[in-house]
C-alpha cells in the first residue's frame, strides 16, 4: 500500500522538523496505539525518544515481558519500566466497588507518570496515541485533550509539553495498517481491546495478588486454546474473569470448595453493542478442562450467554 508507506515518510520528516534536536516523553501502555507511536517515532528520532512504561500489575500473563522484548529489545526503544505493582495492589486493598477501582487505577497511574516523568529533564514534548475517533469523541481540539484510557497520564503541572499526535488522522485499522508496514509482530498490531483498568475489574470486588493469579493464569489458557483453534481471529475480545463466589465440587474422592471461572467472548464493531460469541462446544470444553486442571482453587467454569444490551462486556 503506497499511501501508507507515503504517510510513514511523511510523518518522519514532519516529526523530524518538530522535534529538532528536543526529546519526546511518551507512556507505553502495551496497546497498539501507543507501541505504533513508539516505533514510528524511534523510527524517526531515535534516542530523543524517552518512553515509560508502568507496569501496575494488571496486565495479562506475559504482556510486560512482550512489550519490553518487542518494543524494547527488536525496536530498541529507550523504556523506562516502572514496577508499580505494589503500589497498585496496596492502593486497591479493601476496595471492592468497580467505579471507585476504575478512580483508584487511573490516578495512580498518572501519579506514577508524573513522577516518572518529572525525574526526567530537558523533555519538551510528549507523544499521544491519539486516533481521529478520540478527537471526534472527546469534541474539543487535540492540544487540550489528553487521552482518557490511560494510555498516558496528565501533564505534571510543573511541566510545559507540547504535544505530538502522528496518529490524529488515522482510524484503528490504519493505524494497524501503519504498524504492519513498520514491521511490528501480528500479536501487537492485532491486540485485541483490552481496558486501562485491566485485570482490575476481571477480579470482582475486592482484588487481591492470589485472586490476579488465577485470572491470569486462566486467561492464559483461553487465549492459547482460542488461537489454536483460530478463534483469536474471528472473536473480538475474550477474556476470563473471576466473579469471587465459590462452590462445592468434587476431586479425586475430596470435596472441594472452590473459585468458579467465568469465560467471556463476544463480537463487536466498536464495543457499544456486542454479540456473545457461538463458541463450540469442544474448544469451550478444552479450555474447561485445563483451567480447573491447572489452575489452583478453580473447580467450576461458566460460559456468559448474554449479550449487549442488556451485559456489559466487561463484568464491571
Ligand atoms: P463494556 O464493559 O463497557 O466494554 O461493555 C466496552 C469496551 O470497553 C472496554 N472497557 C474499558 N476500556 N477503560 C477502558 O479503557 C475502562 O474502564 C473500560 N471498561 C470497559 C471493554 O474491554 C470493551 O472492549
Amino acid at each position: 500500500n503506497w499511501t501508507m508507506n507515503d504517510f510513514i515518510d511523511m510523518q518522519i520528516e514532519k516529526i523530524r522538523e518538530q522535534v529538532g534536536d528536543k526529546k519526546v516523553l511518551l507512556g507505553l501502555s502495551g496497546g497498539v496505539d501507543s507501541s505504533v507511536v513508539g516505533v514510528l517515532l524511534h523510527r524517526a528520532i531515535g534516542d530523543q525518544l524517552v518512553s515509560i512504561f508502568v507496569d501496575h500489575g494488571l496486565l495479562r500473563k506475559g504482556e510486560v515481558e512482550q512489550v519490553m522484548a518487542s518494543l524494547g529489545g527488536k525496536f530498541g526503544l529507550n523504556i523506562i519500566q516502572v514496577d508499580a505493582r505494589e503500589r497498585f495492589l496496596n492502593k486497591l486493598a479493601g476496595v471492592s466497588d468497580p467505579e471507585k477501582k476504575r478512580k483508584i487505577i487511573g490516578n495512580e497511574f498518572i501519579q506514577v507518570f508524573d513522577e516518572e516523568a518529572t525525574k526526567l529533564n530537558g523533555i519538551d514534548f510528549l507523544a499521544q496515541g491519539t486516533l481521529y475517533t478520540d478527537i471526534i469523541e472527546s469534541g474539543t481540539s487535540t492540544a487540550t485533550t489528553i487521552k482518557s484510557h490511560h494510555n498516558v497520564g496528565g501533564l505534571p503541572e510543573d511541566m510545559q509539553f507540547s504535544l505530538i499526535e502522528p496518529l490524529k488522522t488515522l482510524f484503528k485499522d490504519e493505524v494497524r495498517d501503519l504498524g504492519e508496514k513498520l514491521g511490528m509482530p501480528h500479536e501487537l498490531v492485532w491486540r485485541q481491546p483490552f481496558p486501562g483498568p485491566g485485570l482490575g475489574i476481571r477480579v470482582l470486588g475486592e482484588v487481591t495478588e492470589d485472586k490476579l493469579k488465577i485470572v491470569r493464569d486462566s486467561d492464559l489458557i483461553l487465549r492459547e486454546e482460542f488461537a489454536l483453534a483460530g478463534l483469536d481471529k474471528t472473536v473480538w475480545q475474550y477474556f476470563t474473569v473471576l466473579p469471587g463466589i465459590r462452590s462445592v465440587g468434587v476431586m479425586g474422592d475430596g470435596r472441594t470448595y472452590d473459585y468458579t471461572v467465568g469465560i467471556r467472548a463476544v463480537n463487536s464493531i466498536d464495543g457499544m453493542t456486542a454479540d456473545f460469541s457461538r463458541i463450540p462446544w469442544d474448544i469451550l470444553q478444552k479450555v474447561s478442562v485445563r483451567i480447573v486442571n491447572e489452575v489452583d482453587h478453580v473447580n467450576r467454569i461458566v460460559y456468559d450467554i448474554t449479550s449487549k444490551p442488556p451485559s456489559t462486556v466487561e463484568w464491571e
